[in-house]
C-alpha cells in the first residue's frame, strides 16, 4: 500500500477537496450539541487530515485535539491554523500524530468527531476496538459525531478529477477494486503540478449502516442517523449518546 497523497502530497490533498463545505460539517455539530445540551468546550478531532475542520472548531471557542494517521497532513494542518488564526489570536489547537483503533490518548472529551470518511479507512474488525476506544475518550453525556462514506461495495469505473495547485494543473485517474474480507483497493494515479507523477493503493472498507449501527450499540451508544451533513451530501452521519 502507499499513501502518496497523505504522506508526500497534503497540499494536493487541499485542493482536490477545495470544495467540500467544511462550514456545512462544523455547523452541523455545533447543531446537534446546542440541541443535545452540550456545554463542555473539549472536542477530539479524528482523522483532522489538513485541519480545515479543527482550526474552524478553534475559531468558535472550542479547545481541540486533532489526531491523524499521516504526520504530513498534521504538519500542513498546523502550518495552516498558524497562518490563518484570525487577528492574530492564538487558536487552541492540540495536533497529534495518533490513529485509531488504538489512539492513546489520555483524559476525556465532550465531544468526538470522525468527519468524511475516517472510519471507513478502518478493517472491518477494527471497527468495534475503535468506537470502544471513542466511548472510553468520551465524557459522561458526550456526543460522538461521525458518518460512513458511501463507498462501491462492488467497485467503480475509473473516475478523473482535474484542477489546480498554485496555479498549476493537476490529473488524477482513481478508482475502487473489490478484494478479499469485503474491502476495497483505492488505486490511484496523480500527475502532479512540477510534471511528479506518483501512485496511491489505499484499503477501505464500505460499512453497511447497519453494521456500524450494531457496533454502536455494543459500544453502549445510543445512536440517532442523519442523510448527510447538509443537503446535496450522500453520507450517513451518526450522532452517537455516551
Ligand atoms: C478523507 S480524509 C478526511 C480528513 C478530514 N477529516 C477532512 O474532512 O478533510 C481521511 C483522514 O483520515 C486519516 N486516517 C486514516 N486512517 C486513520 C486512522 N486509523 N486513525 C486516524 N486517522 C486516520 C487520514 O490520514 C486522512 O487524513
Amino acid at each position: 500500500m502507499s499513501d502518496g497523497l497523505y504522506d508526500e502530497h497534503p497540499e494536493l490533498y487541499d485542493a482536490v477537496q477545495s470544495d467540500w463545505d467544511y462550514d456545512r460539517d462544523v455547523a452541523f455539530v455545533t447543531d446537534r450539541l446546542a440541541r443535545h445540551g452540550a456545554d463542555g468546550d473539549r472536542l477530539l478531532e479524528v482523522g483532522c487530515g489538513t485541519g480545515e475542520h479543527a482550526r474552524r472548531f478553534a475559531e468558535r471557542g472550542f479547545a481541540v485535539t486533532a489526531i491523524d494517521k499521516h504526520g504530513p497532513m498534521l504538519d500542513r494542518a498546523r502550518e495552516k491554523c498558524e497562518r490563518r488564526s484570525p487577528d492574530d489570536r492564538d487558536l487552541d489547537v492540540d495536533f497529534r500524530e495518533a490513529a485509531l483503533p488504538e489512539p492513546d490518548l489520555g483524559g476525556t472529551y465532550d465531544a468526538i468527531v470522525a468527519i468524511r470518511g475516517v472510519i471507513n479507512h478502518l478493517p472491518p474488525a477494527a471497527l468495534s476496538p475503535a468506537l470502544d476506544a471513542l466511548r472510553d475518550r468520551l465524557a459522561d453525556g458526550g456526543l460522538l459525531v461521525f458518518d460512513n462514506s458511501p463507498l462501491p461495495p462492488g467497485g467503480n469505473r475509473p473516475g478523473l478529477d482535474t484542477g489546480t495547485v498554485g496555479g498549476e494543473r493537476y490529473a488524477r485517474v482513481s478508482r475502487h477494486v473489490p478484494v478479499e474480507g469485503g474491502r476495497l483497493d483505492w488505486r490511484s494515479v496523480t500527475f502532479a503540478p512540477g510534471g511528479e507523477v506518483f501512485t496511491d493503493r489505499r484499503r477501505m472498507t464500505p460499512f453497511a449502516d447497519d453494521e456500524i449501527a450494531a457496533a454502536l450499540d455494543r459500544a453502549g451508544f445510543a445512536v440517532r442517523t442523519a442523510d448527510g451533513y447538509g443537503p446535496g451530501d450522500d453520507r450517513t452521519v451518526f450522532v452517537a449518546l455516551g
